[in-house]
Order: C-alpha cells, then structure tokens, then sequence
C-alpha cells in the first residue's frame, strides 16, 4: 500500500502534469439544460466534486458544492427556501452564497464556525443550457462562452437531449470531432466503407478553438433518408471544438443543415454525459423532433461501442501513440489542452 512517505516523495513537476481526474479550470463548463433546473435541487457529479444547482426566489440559478460541510450529505436531497438549501439531515441552513447561516440544533446564542461554508461558483444561461463557472481567476480574464448562432434564428428548430458513455471525456470529445472512423462505427448507418479515405483539410484555428471540414459523398441514414430520397447531393462535414467541453458538428447536405451542439460533462475517469442540442433547419415541425432525437441516439450509441473499449484518458504526451493526418483536429484539441495546462490551467 502507498504510504503518506511515497507520496511526499512523488515530484513536484509529477505532481503537476495532467491525469485521468484532470479537468481544465478558468473555463465556462455548460453542464445542463436550463429546463433541467427548477427550485428542487438537483446533484451534477463534474469530476468527482459533487455540485448542486438549484433555482432561487428569482428564478436565478445558484450553484454549490452539493455535499453538506457537516457531515457529507447530499444537499439536493434536502429542500429550498427563497434562495436558502437546507440539509436533509440536521437541517443546516445555506445562503446562496454558500455560508451557513442556520444550525437548528444549536442553543441560543451559539456561533456557527466560520469554515461552515460551501464553495459558491458563478452561473449564467445561455442558449438555454447552464454554464458554470470553474476557476480561480477573474471571470473577464478567461475565455467567454462559445457562439451558436443559430439557435432560436427563424427557420431553425432545436432539440434536447442527454446521453452517457461509458468513456474518458477526452475520448468522448476526440469522438465527436473525428473524421476517419465513420466508415466503421457507423457502417450500418451512414458510414461508407468502400470510401474510407479522408480528404486533406485546413485547420481552423481560434485563440481556444479549432474546426475543419471535408466534403464527402453522402450516404444519408435515418430520418435524412426519407428527407433526401435518391437523390442525394454531396455533403459537408465540420466539426468543432471548443476548449474546454464543447464539440459541434455541422453537417449540410444541400439546402438541409443541422447543427449538434455538445457539452461534454466529466462525470468521473470512465464516464461522460453530453448534454446536446440538435438544431436544423428543415422539417422544422415539432412532429419531427421525435426522429431527430432518435437518430441522435442511435448515433451515439454506434460510437459509445468504440469509445468504452479505448483505454483511459487520451494521453496529454502526444508521442505516446501514433497520428495520421486525419487526426489533425484531435490533435489540435489536445495541444490547447496541453497549452491550458502549461499554464497551470489545471484541477
Ligand atoms: S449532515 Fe448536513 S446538517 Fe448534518
Ligand atoms: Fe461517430
């Protein structure tokens, strides 16, 4: 067993490099759907630290750590008044900004100990999804929350939705953003495997961003099938990442566009939960909505079958294991992710 003595010992530049556990800070995180959230208190598990949002008086969203300071409960299992939560089990009072302020069982006069105090994080929505605030630097010093520009435009229609992997996140937002494996996760749908070459493309770089595109012949599956018919016009493919969650994926095929919109949630070392929007611009009826979500799904769940059998974390040395110019986006995500590192951008 490892005794404290070993872990003294282990180097300080060791102890500073990322690993499984490693999220980025001095980043927005989205991580939940605003309809998601109301006055009964919800648990988001972020990487081992359990959080806790709720709605106050207001209808503004507070965000806590979600484990009481007493004795290690689970707050949202208790109840909220006004913009106050309250433990389920000794009742203990908390203020939106995380301060105790009540402990029934005190007497009369007793104090509460000043380190009676749950860490608050900033919160703000947009896009109607939650974005928290995870960082030690002031907000206006950090990168802002992405664009999305066609949410809520006339002619484009949203959907909602969630999904779990069983997977490091770093995969998960490898996964979204990958042009090569298509013709092999997804052969039974839209994938082609007697065209698996990818054409070369141009890197788009942001200051903490990066996208690529390639047209490609199109094998429309599910619902695009019935849309498009036989008579398919060639297709463009983006994807997009955004540091430190997020990943989209355009596709158009034609005049059809949709967009998918992930946040990608590091619940713990091997599983993530995307939080997704689906935004097109045909069928925009709410009939189709249904089908729209199905095929998110049935996508999700083609890749999550190649996701849970890949090992760990992606690893942050990128010569641990061998590129082809088709990861050229990937890879790009992983040096921000590096980058964000070096600058002791870590937690
Ligand atoms: S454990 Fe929360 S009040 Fe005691
Ligand atoms: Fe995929």
């Amino acid at each position: 067993m490892e005794s404290l003595k070993d872990k003294v010992l282990i180097p300080q530049e060791e102890l500073s490099k990322p690993n499984d556990l490693t999220v980025l800070k001095n980043f927005w995180y989205g991580i939940e759907h605003s309809s998601n959230v109301s006055i009964k208190p919800k648990t988001i598990s972020f990487m081992g630290h359990d959080l806790v949002l709720y709605r106050g008086s207001e209808g503004q969203i507070i965000a806590l750590d979600g484990r009481c300071v007493h004795r290690g409960t689970e707050l949202a299992a208790g109840w909220v008044e006004g913009n106050c939560i309250h433990c389920p089990y000794h009742g203990w009072r908390y203020e939106a900004n995380g301060t105790c302020s009540h402990i029934p069982a005190n007497q009369l006069g007793a104090s509460i100990p000043i380190r009676a105090k749950l860490r608050s994080y900033k919160v703000q929505e947009k896009y109607d999804l939650v974005w928290l605030f995870w960082g030690d630097l002031p907000v206006e010093d950090c990168p802002e929350i992405p664009p999305l520009n066609e949410f809520q435009q006339k002619g484009w229609r949203s959907v909602q939705g969630e999904f779990t992997w069983d997977g490091h996140y770093t995969r998960v937002i490898a996964n979204t953003i990958d042009m090569a494996h298509a013709p092999f996760v997804h052969a039974s749908a839209f994938g082609r495997k007697e065209a698996p070459a990818v054409p070369s493309y141009k890197l788009e770089a942001g200051e903490w961003s990066g996208s690529g595109f390639i047209n490609f012949d199109t094998k429309p599956a599910y619902s695009l099938k019935l849309i498009l018919g036989t008579d398919h016009p060639s297709g463009v493919f983006r994807a997009t990442f955004y540091m430190p969650n997020i990943t989209r994926v355009d596709l158009q095929f034609g005049k059809f566009q949709f967009v998918l919109f992930l946040l990608h949630i590091p619940v713990n070392a091997t599983k993530t939960i995307t939080k997704w929007l689906h935004i097109r611009n045909f069928v925009t009826t709410p009939l189709a909505d249904y089908f729209m979500r199905r095929d998110v799904v049935k996508t999700f769940v083609q890749d999550n079958e190649a996701v849970k059998i890949q090992a760990g974390a992606a690893p942050y040395d990128l010569t641990t294991d061998i590129h082809a110019p088709s990861d050229a986006l990937e890879l790009a995500y992983r040096k921000f992710f590096n980058r964000a590192a070096e600058m002791g951008w870590i937690s």
